[in-house]
């Protein structure tokens, strides 16, 4: 009967006109070519063809936007063959779309309904099969593909058990279900999961007022609500734009990308607004337990949670950036009755909350006293500060996927559990950040003053020898002066939008970087010291200090420092290319760089070393030399940056023993890593790693090759033995390259990593050897030959408090 009635319908199909109906209902159907269209016609339903196969699907688009579709109907089950399909409201109450032979998807029957159903599609676009008295029985919105609508949810109805996620599509040409999702996850503490699969890849992270705790503002000024429902009878998350005129979606690409986005009219195409995960320190769980992830530049490195209460669980592997064990407490629990505590920690994306309890009326006194009388509680927070301090959640297992945040920008406070004699150690601990932090200004403050001061000095001389008739020599004055310009916060905010997100070029171990424009014009980028840092605090001095008596084309030029209350801001000249890492290590970038290019920056690299080792008056190890830290002009002449831990000497010294490494592996000598006895030979080694970074367009450390396991030293050093150096250049330089120069700045690149620090040459041999056309000498084998040789070094010096590995700065600081 059913079959005979489709049968008759597709016999008049190819009469009929294309038509635009508005509802389904009774005897109306629509088939290809055929829409329903919601009544201001911002959506459109219909049949539309993806993929070479052909293949076409029932779903839904914007209707002036047709290529962008936002649910689909029959994503596991496409319509094959050129056979036409029906769309029509079945009598239960369900839609169903066939062919002439069977039923190729259908709604859901949630009710069992009469016989009047009707199926529209709303201005949301949502598509609604609703019975006579406009109850709802089917919705598409419960059934989401890749794309969240403004109004659509996430998360759980416990009352009729439908969970809304979002589910990537297999292509970009396959609706098929792919391999991520993107939905609430519900035990615990509600929060958004993306899953590849049934693993985790990144996490939200819980509701906070007016943001998730792990995810930072948009980049747009469209201004949304969110609505979060967390009780009994649902969990869910949803947005609505405060314009509803605009159109915004949210999307789960097929890798895994969750991206918002929003239709600008003008431009006429779809401008991302956010894209989720950011970088890899969203990476769900990086850390692992007890351990925080900051970004350097595009490295991640991990940090237990404070450098004194928590270790790494297992040393060895941290410090060759294994994090997977995590950190532990120093001093473990014991759970004495109401001895212990807990120690605050903020700027942090609270940890996963899956195994979590939460009262969200509890006030924070009731929430710490819930949590001490329970051994297994290991932390409490307010999770949503919105609340007026009230809410409580209670974490009852190790602290997993935490991540921090520079001040402003994200994440919230948590209440970790302690020992008691950790807690007494906070006291000393405070007492002693208190300290450092009162000291520093005051002496930065000092040697503002002295350099105004002899500022003054400098001019009152000035005018005593005018007196006197004789010209002053200027480089008396750059002896001990140190004349740097004192910017007001205030210009400095007003300069980087008062620190916008948007204005971040870079996220520094101690601080984010902002790019800003003062009022004349004049382009900055600005060094934010995270008030958190008390580490950074010395390096800011350090920094301030070191560079501002600095000048050479070949390093950056620092024009000023800001300190106002507890902000500590240094201001440098702006470099548009950013740094050298973003073009060598990126096949499309690369190209921008041809060989004649790359010799100059070898060439200028080494002309700043040289200059800090031996032109300057102080005699400077930068001991951080890597490609990320040589940022390029505009013109692509490259400029050493980052003195914050380079260290000056007066005099000949030119050796020194430290109990604070630091540096980075992959570019440190093996007399620093592993004595910490550094010098300029420490400089040159990390230099000759560059040289040969540069050439071959890969980094030492991760370095891969199929037939050994040699770093990136190794392999160019094989190659050399074997008279093969070519084969060690970047593919991208093929074209441009001058096999002379290049095979020069290998040699001297392997002559820079010897083992003997006393084999390896100074910076005015290398860039004589560098110009020149005379025979090199032979370098003898280098160190760190293999990473592994590496790993099994023993580090005699004393624990690492914070570690990281790669491209980033590792800090040790000698325990006491
Ligand atoms: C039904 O569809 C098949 C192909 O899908 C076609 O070969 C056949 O002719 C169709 N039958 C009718 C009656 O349209
Ligand atoms: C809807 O249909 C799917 C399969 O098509 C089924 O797994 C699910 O249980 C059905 N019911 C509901 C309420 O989702
Ligand atoms: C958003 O900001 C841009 C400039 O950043 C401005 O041109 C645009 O008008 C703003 N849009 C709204 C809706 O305020
Ligand atoms: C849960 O919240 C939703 C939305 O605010 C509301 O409709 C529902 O009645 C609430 N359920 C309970 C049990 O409070
Ligand atoms: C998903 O989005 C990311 C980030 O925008 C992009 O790199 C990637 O190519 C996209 N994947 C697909 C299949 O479009
Ligand atoms: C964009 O919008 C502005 C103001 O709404 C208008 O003046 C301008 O002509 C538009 N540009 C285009 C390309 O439509
Ligand atoms: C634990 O401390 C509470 C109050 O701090 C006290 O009431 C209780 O008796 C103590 N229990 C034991 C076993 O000491
Ligand atoms: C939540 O906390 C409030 C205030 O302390 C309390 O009255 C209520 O019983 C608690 N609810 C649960 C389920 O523990
Ligand atoms: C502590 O909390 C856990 C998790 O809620 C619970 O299973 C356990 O029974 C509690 N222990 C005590 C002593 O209350």
């Amino acid at each position: 009967m059913e079959v005979t009635l489709i049968f008759l319908l597709l016999l008049l199909l190819p009469f009929r006109h294309a038509v635009e109906l508005d509802t389904i209902s009774g005897s109306q159907f629509l088939t290809d070519g055929d829409t329903l269209v919601s009544p201001k016609g911002v959506f459109e339903l219909g049949v539309f063809r993806r993929g070479s196969s052909g293949n076409r699907y029932l779903g839904v688009w914007y209707k002036k936007i047709p290529s962008t579709v936002v649910w689909v109907a029959n994503r596991k089950s496409p319509i094959m063959g050129a056979s036409p399909v029906v769309l029509k409201v079945d009598d239960p109450g369900v839609l169903v779309l066939s062919n002439n032979i069977s039923t190729i998807w259908s709604s859901n029957m949630t009710r069992r309904s009469p016989k009047l159903a009707t199926s529209v599609l709303h201005d949301t676009g949502n598509l609604v099969l609703m019975d006579q008295n406009e109850r709802i029985i089917w919705q598409s919105f419960d059934y989401p593909t890749d794309t969240l609508l403004p109004g659509m949810k996430l998360g759980r109805s416990f009352v009729s058990g439908i969970e809304w996620h979002l589910s990537s599509w297999e292509s970009n040409h396959d609706p098929a279900p792919g391999e991520f999702t993107w939905g609430a996850g519900t035990l615990g503490y509600p929060e958004n999961k993306l899953k590849q699969g049934p693993q985790v890849t990144f996490r939200g992270g819980p509701w906070s007022n007016q943001r998730f705790s792990g995810v930072s503002t948009f980049d747009s000024n469209l201004t949304f609500t969110y609505e979060v429902v967390i009780n009994t009878s649902e969990v869910s998350f949803s947005y609505v734009l405060d314009d509803s005129s605009i159109l915004s979606r949210t999307t789960l690409n097929s890798s895994g990308q969750l991206e918002n986005w929003v239709w600008v009219e003008n431009g006429t195409k779809w401008q991302l607004a956010l894209s989720l995960p950011r970088d890899i320190c969203d990476s769900y769980n990086i850390c692992s337990a007890y351990a925080s992830c900051s970004l350097n530049m595009i490295q991640q490195s991990c940090a237990c949670l404070d450098g004194q209460r928590f270790v790494p669980r297992d040393e060895k592997s941290w410090e060759r950036a294994d994090w997977s064990g995590g950190c532990v407490r120093r001093t473990s629990l014991d759970c004495k009755n109401g001895s212990e505590g807990f120690v605050k920690y903020s700027n942090i994306k609270l940890p996963d909350t899956e195994n979590t309890w939460f009262n969200m009326s509890m006030s924070l006194e009731e929430c710490e006293a819930r949590c001490l009388k329970n051994c297994s509680c290991m932390a409490y927070a307010n999770p949503d500060t919105s609340l007026e301090g009230r809410g409580c959640l209670l974490w009852f297992n190790d602290l997993f996927d935490i991540r921090g945040y520079s001040v402003g920008n994200g994440g919230q406070d948590i209440f970790v559990r302690m020992a008691s004699s950790e807690l007494v150690a906070e006291s000393n601990f405070e007492k002693k950040g208190a300290n450092i932090i009162i000291i520093l200004p005051v002496t930065i403050l000092g040697v503002l003053v002295i350099g105004l001061f002899s500022t003054w000095l400098y001019a009152r001389r000035k005018r005593n020898h005018a007196k006197e008739g004789k010209s002053m020599d200027a480089s008396e004055n750059n002896e001990e002066d140190i004349q740097l310009p004192l910017f007001s916060f205030a210009t400095i905010a007003t300069a980087t939008a008062s620190f916008s997100n948007k204005n971040i070029l870079g996220e520094g171990g101690f601080g984010p970087v902002y790019k800003g424009v003062l009022e004349e014009g004049i382009e900055i980028a600005v060094k934010r010291l995270s008030k958190t840092s008390s580490q950074g605090v010395g390096e800011f001095k350090n920094e301030v200090i070191c560079i501002s008596k600095l000048q050479h084309r070949n390093l950056v030029k620092l024009l000023g420092c800001c300190i106002q209350g507890d902000e500590r801001l240094l201001i440098y000249e702006y470099m548009p290319n950013k740094s050298l890492d973003s073009f060598i290590f990126d096949k499309t970038e690369g190209m921008i760089l041809d060989w004649t290019k790359r010799f100059n920056i070898i060439k200028g690299i080494a002309r700043g070393l040289l200059y800090l080792h031996q032109d300057s008056r102080l005699r400077i190890i930068h001991r951080d030399l890597k490609v990320s830290n040589i940022l390029l002009d505009q013109d692509m002449n490259p400029k050493i940056s980052d003195f914050g831990i380079a260290r000056s000497f007066g005099g000949n010294e030119t050796q020194a023993n430290t109990h604070r490494v630091v540096g980075t592996y992959g570019y440190m000598a093996p007399e620093y890593a592993l004595d910490g006895v550094f010098s300029t030979k420490s400089d040159v080694f990390s230099f000759g790693v560059l040289v040969l970074e540069i050439v071959s367009g890969k980094k030492n450390r991760g370095f891969i090759h199929p037939e050994h396991d040699h770093n990136l030293i190794g392999h160019a050093w094989s190659v050399y033995s074997e008279g093969r150096s070519m084969e060690l250049i970047d593919d991208c330089l093929a074209k441009s390259c001058n096999p002379t120069e290049v095979l020069r700045s290998i040699q001297v690149g392997l002559l820079c990593v010897q083992q003997n620090a006393g084999d390896r040459p100074n910076m005015s041999s290398v860039i004589m050897m560098l110009g020149g056309e005379s025979a090199l000498p032979q370098p003898k084998q280098p160190a760190f030959f293999m990473d592994k040789e590496f790993l099994v070094a023993d580090f005699s010096s004393s624990t690492y408090l914070a570690g990281s590995v790669g491209d980033v700065t590792i800090t040790e600081v000698d325990a006491r």
